[in-house]
């Protein structure tokens, strides 16, 4: 694998291994070839359908909406220094994202057909919503390379805390502590905080990339190490097709590389037409539960998609800044503290021990250097040189 440069390759260019850069060539190789190893990359962007937002959409993204509040910086809200401080506002926003209230969008579902028509060798997602497995796909085939919701411990002891007693808590918009009385240190769900360590699982199976025979990188800016580093890994030759708003990560730097730019659940059933699935994705789709959400919007005038995303992220905004309200006078000393700290270091050094090793951790673009990007994840992907490793266009 060469070094790729963030230049589209021009669309003249003949592709390596396809019949022609599209939709409708990735198909064809499908089938001709019967690939069955295909590697799936997701983001936030694949479940915004659901009503859930992203993180870095300029107007409907989480970020920038809670840019205006009392927190030190937006992405305080997942890091693990500021929480330790104030755990108020990611409970909030815990309680609001909690799995089960969401309907998985097309996007999952093509994602569960792939699996059923055993082409699915992983699926590599950064999100915490579980719409993955709602829609259909074993909980096997994926890695939640950003944690879940699925256990959580207390963060001092690593005493694991009930499942049943979470689901409690979080409804109740409460924080929950230790059941050990002698520690009674936070207890906070196994999603990966900014200055923490990605799961084991990221890490015994980052070397699947270099094996797929195809990839297909859905819904994410792909600004976070070291999962942005992941489609950099898939073999040269070997064809990457991106569904998504914007063109992100070098994708499309690469003779074999396809670019839906648009919508996930448009592009997926664009796909599924050229497969000639597209039934068979609706039928899976009409699976999962189409009454979920539907009910309160019986008595209210029927609103867009944007409109309710637009409604989802002006509530959870709202919710944290009265958590940050009700948190109080801390507020301010933690905002002067975190402030002093991320003045010398980035977010995710604001970490606690023990430390993980720098290259191990969850990094954002702020944070994340040519150095950290490149030499520093060798650790992370042991399997690969150097020199294989590309910094993800930001
Ligand atoms: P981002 O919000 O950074 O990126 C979402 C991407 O999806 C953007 O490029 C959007 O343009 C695109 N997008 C949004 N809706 C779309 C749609 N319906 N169809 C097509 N494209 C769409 O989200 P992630 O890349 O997932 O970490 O962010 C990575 C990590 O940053 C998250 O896992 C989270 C965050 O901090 C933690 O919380 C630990």
């Amino acid at each position: 694998m060469g070094n790729e440069n963030s230049t589209p390759v021009d669309e003249a260019t003949p592709p390596s291994t396809l019949h022609g850069r599209n939709i409708e060539a990735v198909a064809q190789y499908i089938k001709e070839r019967d690939v069955k190893n295909i590697v799936v990359m997701t983001g936030a962007g694949l479940s915004t359908s659901a009503g859930i937002p992203d993180f870095r959409s300029p107007d409907t993204g989480l970020y920038a909406n809670l840019a205006r509040l009392n927190l030190p910086y937006a992405e305080a809200v997942f890091d693990i220094g500021y929480f330790r401080k104030n755990p108020l506002p990611f409970y909030t926003l815990a309680h609001e994202l909690y799995p089960g209230k969401y309907r998985p969008t097309v996007g999952h579902s093509f994602i569960s057909l792939l699996n059923k028509k055993g082409r699915l060798l992983k699926l590599f997602t950064q999100n915490i919503d579980c719409l993955e497995q709602e829609a259909g796909v074993p909980g096997d085939k994926i890695v939640y390379a950003h944690g879940s919701f699925a256990t959580q411990r207390c963060i001092e002891c690593q005493t694991e805390y009930p499942d049943d007693r979470m689901k409690e808590v979080i409804q109740r918009k409460e924080v929950p502590h230790c059941i050990r009385k002698s520690c009674n240190g936070l207890v906070k769900p196994d999603i990966v905080f900014f200055g923490e360590a990605l799961p084991e699982a990221f890490h015994r199976n980052r070397s699947l990339p270099a094996k797929a025979d195809l990839a297909i990188i859905m819904g994410t800016s792909l600004t976070v190490q070291p999962f942005a580093s992941l489609p950099s890994f898939v073999r040269e030759e070997t064809p990457r097709v991106l569904i998504n708003y914007e063109r992100v990560g070098g994708l499309g730097s690469r003779a074999d590389d396809v670019l839906l730019l648009q919508d996930c659940d448009e592009g997926v059933r664009k796909f599924a037409d050229a497969l000639g699935w597209r039934e068979e994705l609706e039928q899976e789709w009409a699976r999962t539960n189409p009454d979920k959400g539907q009910k309160k919007e019986e008595d209210t005038p029927k609103k867009t998609r944007q409109e309710k995303l637009d409604d989802e992220v002006e509530k959870l905004t709202k919710d944290i800044d009265t958590s940050l309200k009700l948190s109080g006078e801390t507020s301010d000393r933690i905002k002067a503290d975190l402030e002093k700290v991320t003045a010398s270091t980035s977010p995710s050094k604001a970490a606690t021990s023990p430390s993980p090793k720098p290259s191990d951790i969850l990094t954002t673009p702020q944070t994340t250097t040519t150095s950290t990007t490149a030499s520093s994840l060798n650790h992370v992907f042991p399997h690969l040189n150097e020199d294989k490793l590309e910094k993800p266009s930001l």
